[in-house]
């Protein structure tokens, strides 16, 4: 089976958040089941240096204001397909926003020019690669259905997937561009692209795929809520037979413990004492108190209102009031920005905050922290406290979404039976976060239980080999339905 994963960035070429990591490894998973995943990007420079050898397979004059090349390749174990089109991509940076930390003005006809090559390409526009499934990511590969159902492109029709990875993204645009996106005005309805007055890319997608997918069950089911559904619960209802939520997983060889380079010592399970030198390391590299007996908090995150982070920034004194440490990593909104960097200037020595994105210090969080904490307001799924649950840093997370499905709260009971692996709070507030750091500084006064608790964490399966299980038996059976 022939599979365009349709994406507007992946690990490890260009990447923003955890959409990077699915796009990433999701192919790598999808390849022992006989699924082989060829993935449309846009051709960003990081993308063009990185795919060198690559060969072209389709000239286009005029892509929206451009002549472009699609170039087929490979990078880092992936089958690539870029969108060479300078004059929509050749920006340095996120691949979203300018320099003005705004969204880039043309954003609309960048993310539409990726569908429509998507359409094309499922279309069967490429002889020697025709896809059975174009399996569309988040609003900027929403508009891929809406092309092919809308253009006159003819030819194949492929079976489509829209995978949700967060709504409160959703691609909106004013309604006098549907000319200018070579879109009908017939696609402009209730039915198409049409969403509160304007056009909605990631609303097209859902509406014309044969199968939404999000990222967790429990997200499956907010979504499909007027508290969840930020606006199109409506039409996620209507189409609730369609609706799938498949969790996530994590690239366990990017992920993996035992033998990471970017952390100070390896370690698993069995070899725990040695996972101190990372909290040794972490503890000096920020410039923390070298205490290795004190409970280390760790946090790596988008700095926003999704994340929870301002309950923790309100936290803060309760969480130092018991003894503990922060280690913060982060970047986005800037008064979450100035609020830690003013906590940590507060708290020399206990709390530190490194203000950016970095790779390598994400590892050495992970494998330095005693704990991780996640206390998003909504979580689709989270890749983070996948991450600590490898790693044996014990998430503390909120109990939304995919935090509720991938934590094992070691409660009382969980206690008794050995089988928690982190700690889950509700509801989603600063006393209810308070109250997590309480729990989780009495089970780390239980040394035997917080040691259990790490190795259940550290044995939790958080590959993707189920999770690419449950994607291979949904396009089966959206090819099955085409066929009948
Ligand atoms: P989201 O996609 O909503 O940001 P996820 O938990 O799904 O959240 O994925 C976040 C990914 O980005 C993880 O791989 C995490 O390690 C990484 N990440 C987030 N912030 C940073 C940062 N400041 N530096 C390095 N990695 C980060
Ligand atoms: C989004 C969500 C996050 C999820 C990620 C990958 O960024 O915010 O919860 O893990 O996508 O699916």
């Amino acid at each position: 089976m022939k599979v365009l994963a349709v994406v507007s960035e992946i690990f490890p070429l260009v990447k923003t958040g955890g959409l990077a990591d699915v796009a990433g490894a999701l192919p790598l998973a999808l390849a022992p089941l006989g699924i082989e995943v060829t993935s449309l990007v846009p051709g960003y420079p990081s993308v063009m240096d990185a795919l060198a050898d690559a060969v072209m397979v389709r000239r286009y004059g005029d892509l929206f204001g451009g002549p472009a090349r699609l170039l087929q390749g490979r990078a880092s174990g992936l089958e690539i397909a870029a969108i060479d089109a300078p004059h929509l991509y050749a920006r340095p940076g996120n691949p979203y926003i300018g320099p003005d930390g705004r969204d880039w003005p043309d954003n609309a006809i960048r993310f539409a020019s990726l569908a429509a090559i998507a359409a094309d390409l499922g279309a069967g526009a490429v002889a020697d690669f025709v896809p059975d499934i174009v399996h569309a990511h988040d609003w900027q590969a929403g508009l891929t259905a809406a092309y092919l159902r809308y253009r006159e492109i003819g030819g194949a029709r492929p079976g489509t997937v829209m995978t949700v990875h967060n709504l409160a993204f959703q691609g909106q645009f004013p309604a006098a561009l549907v000319p200018t996106l070579g879109l009908p005005w017939s696609a402009y309805t209730p039915e198409g692209v049409e969403y509160y007055g304007a056009i909605g890319f990631l609303k097209a997608g859902v509406a014309l795929s044969d199968r939404i997918t999000t990222v967790s069950p429990s997200y499956a089911a907010e979504i499909l809520t007027s508290d969840g559904g930020m606006g199109m619960d409506g039409l996620l209802r209507a189409r609730a037979p369609d609706v799938r939520g498949i969790l996530n997983g994590i690239d366990d060889t990017v992920w993996n413990p035992a033998a990471d380079r970017l952390i100070a010592r390896n370690f698993n399970g069995a070899h725990l004492a040695e996972r101190r030198e990372n909290k040794v390391a972490l503890q000096a590299r920020l410039g923390l108190a070298a205490e290795p007996d004190r409970l280390l908090f760790g946090v790596v995150s988008r700095l926003t209102w999704q994340k929870g982070l301002d309950l923790l920034l309100d936290a803060v004194p309760d969480l130092l009031a018991r003894g503990a440490q922060l280690a913060l990593l982060g970047s986005g909104d800037a008064t979450l920005v100035d609020g830690f960097v003013a906590a940590a200037a507060a708290n020399p020595g206990r709390v530190r905050c490194v203000i950016g994105y970095d790779e390598t210090l994400a590892h050495l969080i992970q494998a330095g922290a005693d704990a991780i904490l996640v206390p998003s307001r909504f979580e689709p799924c989270g890749l983070t406290q996948l991450c600590a649950l490898r790693y044996g840093a014990l998430p503390v997370v909120a109990r939304v979404g995919g935090l509720a499905d991938t934590v094992i709260d070691t409660n009382e009971m969980a206690l008794a039976n050995g089988v928690g692996t982190g700690l889950q709070f509700a509801p989603v507030t600063r006393d209810a976060l308070v109250a997590a750091v309480q729990r989780t500084v009495e089970l780390w006064n239980e040394p035997e239980a917080w040691r259990t608790a790490q190795r259940n964490a550290m044995r939790t399966d958080v590959s993707w080999r189920r999770p690419a299980a449950h994607y291979a038996a949904l396009y089966r059976e959206v090819l099955a339905e085409r066929a009948a």
